[in-house]
């Protein structure tokens, strides 16, 4: 297939920006009233704002048209049929399934009854350990979850179990994720092994960083209650039945899920096992179901009213016609701080990507930089880059309809800030002096949940899931492999010894910093 960017549809695109280039983004709104309406979109009860993004009816159009050139419907078909998607690892990418009722086949097999199975085990055990029918070796109820894993198999459930807090009633979670000491010791302060469940979500169970945290929580359980007590306290959640096996897990300790759920999709599996033990299973399914009613949507919705097409269609607009390198999710919900590290690693992982589905370079920028924050705070930071600084970048808004505490009003504040900033990098102000100028021009999209709850989180993170492969579908790439990440993992496996006093052949520079290394520690 040969590049977006040789498309019709793009060489308009390009025209049309040109054309709409003297146009103030302000000015748009003079022209158009009705803008608002006629750019908000709702998928799974979320409304989404392009309002403010620099497009009119044309644009939207053009985009759509895009899509279709690139043949973005029979991709999804493709996608969703539980086709290899995945070309260079040859693997279909079926998360979906996992929040469907769907017969989906994989490789000539029906997954529907594995997942429900699989499914029906993970309800099991986490309403077990909620309601203190599984306990702990000595008879003690579970008031802890020391959850051990890295990327996909620790942002999706940080990030859905602070976001959900508010409904929180089981154990509480304590993340281990770096395999940095100062982490495990930190999360482990304070906590009673003969109360505390071990949960080890690793797609692989061969992630150096979280076996060695897996061996340390191991030795910290058995050290305090015995060998036997494994058995009782520590489960894992991987697509590696066999390794989880050969750490000295019984076999209905390991809840597995399968190969085609790619590691940063996988929060919907058996991953999501302390978000079930945090919050209820009953509400973990509602965050698939908000997850699925967003699959459903945008397998469905026309492309110009298509909430993750147009997300994903705005960004390559904004990256690849308007030129910005970096987008900024800026969430008015403290519970969503972790947000943006979620979303670095669903799209940058996904689509940060050089080479095209056939291995030839690409000619145009692929992801942005994707970064945020929680707001306000940001704004007293950062934000005075997004107004005042060289750089535009696009931002998405993420707001909350219904206040999620008990004071009024803190939440009025909250939103009076949420429209004034998309406001003021849209219209920008000249108060004449030049150290007061906001430029405006700087475009947005704004999300407005209903309120912060299991249902509305899931069909949140869905829109982004499909987002990012509205945009690999664009862009000709593989949103599901990352090759990138192996190579530093591979020099680390051979710094490792030299670190650990052995003379190994190293490269010179690696050779000078461990010696600056061993200066500073005061130990040479
Ligand atoms: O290093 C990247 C990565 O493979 C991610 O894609 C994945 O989410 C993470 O590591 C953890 O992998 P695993 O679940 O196999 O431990």
């Amino acid at each position: 297939m040969s590049p977006f960017t040789d498309t019709p549809s793009w060489h308009a695109l390009l025209a049309h920006r040109d054309a709409l280039a003297a146009t103030p983004l302000d000015a748009l709104w003079k022209g158009d009233p009705d803008r608002g309406p006629s750019f908000t979109f709702q998928c799974a009860g979320i409304a989404v704002d392009f309002s403010k993004q620099r497009a009119d009816a044309e644009t939207l159009g053009l985009l759509a048209t895009l899509a279709r050139e690139r043949d973005v419907p029979a991709a999804i078909a493709t996608l969703f049929a539980g086709e290899k998607v995945n070309v260079t690892e040859g693997r279909p990418a079926l998360h979906m399934a996992l929040r469907g009722d769907e017969h989906v086949k994989a490789d000539g097999h029906d997954v529907y009854p594995e997942i429900q199975s699989n499914r029906e085990r993970m309800r099991t055990f986490a309403e077990a350990v909620r309601n203190g029918q599984w306990k702990g070796a000595t008879g003690e109820r579970f008031t802890h979850v020391l959850a051990l894993g890295i990327g996909g198999s620790s942002l999706g459930p940080k990030l859905a179990i602070e976001a959900l807090r508010g409904e929180a009633d089981g154990p509480r979670v304590r993340f281990v994720t770096n395999v940095d000491a100062a982490e495990f010791d930190d999360a482990t302060r304070g906590l009673n092994p003969a109360s505390t469940l071990v949960v080890v979500a690793s797609k692989t169970y061969t992630t150096q960083e979280t076996m060695v945290n897996a061996l340390a929580a191991r030795e910290w359980i058995t050290a305090a209650l015995g060998s036997e007590a494994l058995a009782k306290h520590f489960v894992a959640a991987t697509a590696n039945v066999k390794a989880a096996g050969e750490f000295g897990l019984p076999e209905c300790n390991v809840f597995p899920f399968a190969e085609w759920v790619g590691g940063r999709y996988s929060l919907w599996s058996s991953v999501g096992l302390p978000v079930a033990i945090a919050i209820g299973s009953t509400r973990f399914e509602q965050m698939l179901a908000g997850a699925h009613a967003t699959d459903l949507q945008f397998r469905s919705d026309p492309l110009e009213r298509n909430v993750p097409a147009l997300l994903g269609l705005f960004g390559i607009w904004n990256r690849n016609a308007l030129g910005m390198g970096t987008h900024a999710v800026l969430s008015y919900a403290s519970r969503l701080e972790s947000l943006p590290a979620y979303l670095q690693q669903l799209e940058m992982e996904s689509n940060g990507k050089r080479v095209d589905r056939e291995g030839r370079e690409v000619l145009f920028p692929t992801c942005p930089v994707v970064w945020g924050g929680t707001e306000t705070p940001g704004q007293h930071a950062f934000h005075q880059w997004l107004h005042q600084g060289t750089d535009l970048a696009s931002t998405d808004f993420i707001v909350v309809a219904q206040a999620m505490g008990a004071r009024p009003i803190h939440h009025e504040i909250l939103l009076s800030h949420a429209c004034a900033q998309s406001e003021a990098l849209m219209t920008g102000n000249d108060p004449g002096d030049p150290h007061r100028v906001s430029t405006g021009n700087r475009v947005s999209t704004t999300f407005v949940l209903p309120k912060l709850d299991a249902y509305h989180l899931g069909a949140l993170l869905a829109i982004y899931e499909h987002k990012v492969f509205v945009q690999a579908s664009v862009w000709g790439i593989n949103a599901f492999d990352q090759f990138g990440v192996e190579l530093g993992k591979t020099i680390a496996s051979r710094i490792l010894p030299a670190v650990q006093g052995a003379n190994v052949p190293l490269h010179p520079a690696t050779s000078h910093l461990l010696a600056v290394i061993r200066k500073q520690s005061g130990t040479h």
